[in-house]
């Protein structure tokens, strides 16, 4: 596979006179995709069905001529004015029930019919009017479906939409009674129609209808994706994608992908480790210009599956972003250091997030490859450096990690509906696990739950992967490798209530919950070996092994066969313990890093990154403040 860069640029922010010059310079950079278009669409039709689309074609033309080759993105986030003066019930509702109105972005509903229709027409004249054009050599639907909280409306769209969705689902009301539970508090329903949002509730709502809202809100956004897909590919053969972001889990990712080609997302290192990591004030200083060593590397490995081994990085920070709480600049050499690590864990490309500082409007303090006035930013040397170390690089090979992580984003809607504890999150416990495998020493590789290929590891997680059915433990249990289950693993049927026989209720696993507790932060459960379950622990028996206990001498680990059970959230102590066991049981070979430095193996290459801002030393490994290292695997052989 050939590895590319690229830029994210609108021409409609500059003039025309400019273009040329740009496009050139982008060539110079040794960049090979611009991506386009995709807020465009007052600029396209400033009336309603008043077209100018000579600019954009003069831009495809200009770009194209260049020798670059485009990423047309749909301009569906970024609905006209004129459109919410025509449709004013088209915006998404708060959970409070406010509009979220008009003067930014991503201000509708994916409910609402008529602006799913007015999407419909402009696809189509963008599909119909580019789907051919060479230069266009792939599509970006959308952008960021999700970002600034825009999966879930509590709009009347939405809740006509819902109880159609669960007549479909249920079939009949006595069903879905029986499946939520309704007889408790005198819930039940006498039709679908009755039944409302579960926002505005006096105390809580119940679990299965908050459930069963999120999973209808992620199924809208399939919905939305696919109708833009369907049309692009009736006019284009070039793949198409969509720019996901960090830690939205609000909608099911490999839903979305399974429609798409390509999978990409949206890298912003040092604004996430302010505003999403979640990560101690002590490590947000450490790494405040390098930004968490192992949140990208997780995105980059969710995506890939998410892609099914397709997939880049849309927009890559280049200097200070301007949302975060704080915005420093990043250490020289990260923008290099981020862009190889995305390559590292197989991208196709990496663009970067802007071509030029726009002196203008909400991201007027947010840097591009240029300055405003045009001259290079700190971040278009380092893309100039990238650029020609791929020329010098060979092709590689994809490779496949010794380790499984599986990643359910329905597990995620779950542990929403019922956290059980105050910042307990689906999202934190796996980062945990992916943290702490990555602190010793290995690449791994995030699965989805209906995967086929468990066959291919040595190792599998499962943390907290609330809802197992039959096939999935089944699988798990006869995959061969090593699997580790709990805390919270098949805690819950898929309708939000607790399985009888007991969870986690594993075949070849004798080991039963028989309960549950959350904890405060400052009472974590100690155990006997160093490490502490905290935030959340469970009780658990049964005649499988105990190969931990707790300080109190409870069972903290069971295992039998080649299942284990994990009964807590580990501490990073304890998670590096349990899953170096873990891996040495299955065979694989670990080896505690030191903190900042990690390491990635492609098919063909070994990757070593010093996220630190000194220099790192590890037996041979000697790497510089934001240093690279790249080892071809198959020279050293
Ligand atoms: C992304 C978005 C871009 C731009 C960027 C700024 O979330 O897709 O349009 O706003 O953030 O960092």
């Amino acid at each position: 596979m050939k590895r590319t860069l690229g830029t994210c640029y609108y021409p409609e922010h500059w003039p025309r006179e400019m273009w040329e010059a740009d496009a050139k310079a982008m060539v110079d950079a040794g960049l090979t995709w611009v991506r386009i278009g995709e807020f465009s669409w007052s600029r396209i039709e400033a009336q309603p069905g008043k077209f100018s689309w000579d600019w954009l074609d003069s831009a495809v033309k200009t770009l194209g001529d260049a020798g670059l080759k485009v990423v047309m993105g749909t301009p569906t986030a970024t609905p006209p004015r004129w459109m919410v003066d025509r449709y004013p019930d088209m915006v998404a509702l708060d959970v409070e029930g406010r509009p979220r109105g008009f003067g930014s972005r991503r201000h509708y509903c994916f409910s609402y019919e008529p602006y799913a229709l007015e999407c419909d027409r402009i696809v189509t004249m963008m599909a119909e009017r580019y789907g051919a054009n060479p230069t266009v050599a792939a599509w970006q639907t959308d952008n960021e479906y999700g970002c600034h909280d825009t999966t879930i409306s509590w709009s009347r769209a939405a809740r006509d939409a819902f109880c159609l969705w669960l007549a479909e689902r249920y079939g009949d009301i006595d069903t879905l009674n029986q499946a939520w539970g309704n007889v408790f508090w005198s819930m039940d329903y006498a039709r679908f129609d009755d039944i409302e949002l579960p926002n505005l509730t006096v105390t809580e709502p119940n679990p299965a209808h908050v459930l069963a809202f999120r999973r209808f809100s992620s199924d809208q956004v399939v919905r939305f994706n696919r109708r833009q897909v369907d049309i692009i590919r009736a006019h284009s053969a070039a793949p198409v994608s969509h720019n996901y972001m960090g830690r939205i889990t609000d909608f099911d990712h490999f839903d979305v992908g399974a429609d798409l080609d390509i999978a990409t997302w949206d890298s912003y290192p040092l604004g996430f480790l302010e505003d999403r990591v979640g990560a101690s004030p002590a490590h947000q200083k450490r790494f405040s210009r390098q930004g968490d060593p192992d949140f990208q590397a997780f995105h980059h490995d969710l995506y890939r599956a998410v892609g099914r081994g397709r997939w880049w990085v849309m927009e890559q920070q280049p200097g200070p972003v301007n949302w975060a709480p704080y915005n420093p600049a990043p250490l020289p050499g990260m923008v290099r250091l981020w862009s190889w690590e995305a390559f590292a864990h197989g991208a196709e490309a990496v663009c970067y997030f802007r071509w030029r500082q726009a002196p203008f409007a909400q991201e007027q303090m947010h840097a591009g490859l240029q300055r405003p006035d045009g001259a290079d930013a700190q971040g278009m040397v380092e893309a100039r450096q990238v650029a020609a170390e791929l020329t010098a690089a060979p092709e590689v090979t994809p490779g496949v990690a010794p380790v499984a992580l599986i990643f359910d984003y329905d597990a995620d809607f779950a542990w929403t509906t019922q956290p059980h504890g105050a910042g307990l999150s689906y999202f934190g416990l796996v980062f945990d696990h992916y943290r702490a495998l990555r602190a010793l020493g290995l690449s791994v590789d995030i699965v989805a739950p209906d995967s086929d290929d468990f066959a291919n590891y040595r190792l599998i997680l499962a943390p907290g992967l609330m809802h197992m059915d039959e096939t999935l433990k089944n699988k798990l249990a006869n995959a061969g490798a090593q699997v580790v289950l709990g805390p919270r693993s098949g805690a819950r049927n898929a309708e939000m209530e607790i399985p009888r026989p007991l969870p986690p209720a594993m075949p070849g696993l004798d080991v039963t919950v028989s309960y549950v507790e959350s904890l405060r932060p400052d009472t974590p459960v100690p155990l006997a070996l160093v490490g502490a379950f905290q935030g959340y622990t469970e009780t658990i028996d049964g005649g499988a092994e105990v190969i931990e206990r707790t300080a109190q001498g409870a069972a903290a680990v069971m295992r039998q066969g080649n299942l284990s059970y994990v009964a807590g959230w580990g501490d990073d102590t304890a998670l590096k313990r349990i899953l170096a066991r873990a891996c040495d049981d299955a065979g694989i070979q670990t080896r505690v890093l030191p903190d900042g430095l990690r390491c990635r193996d492609t098919g063909s290459e070994q990757f070593w990154f010093n996220y630190n801002d000194a220099p790192v030393q590890f037996g041979d490994i000697n790497l510089p403040a934001a240093g690279v290292l790249r080892l071809d695997l198959t020279e050293a052989n």
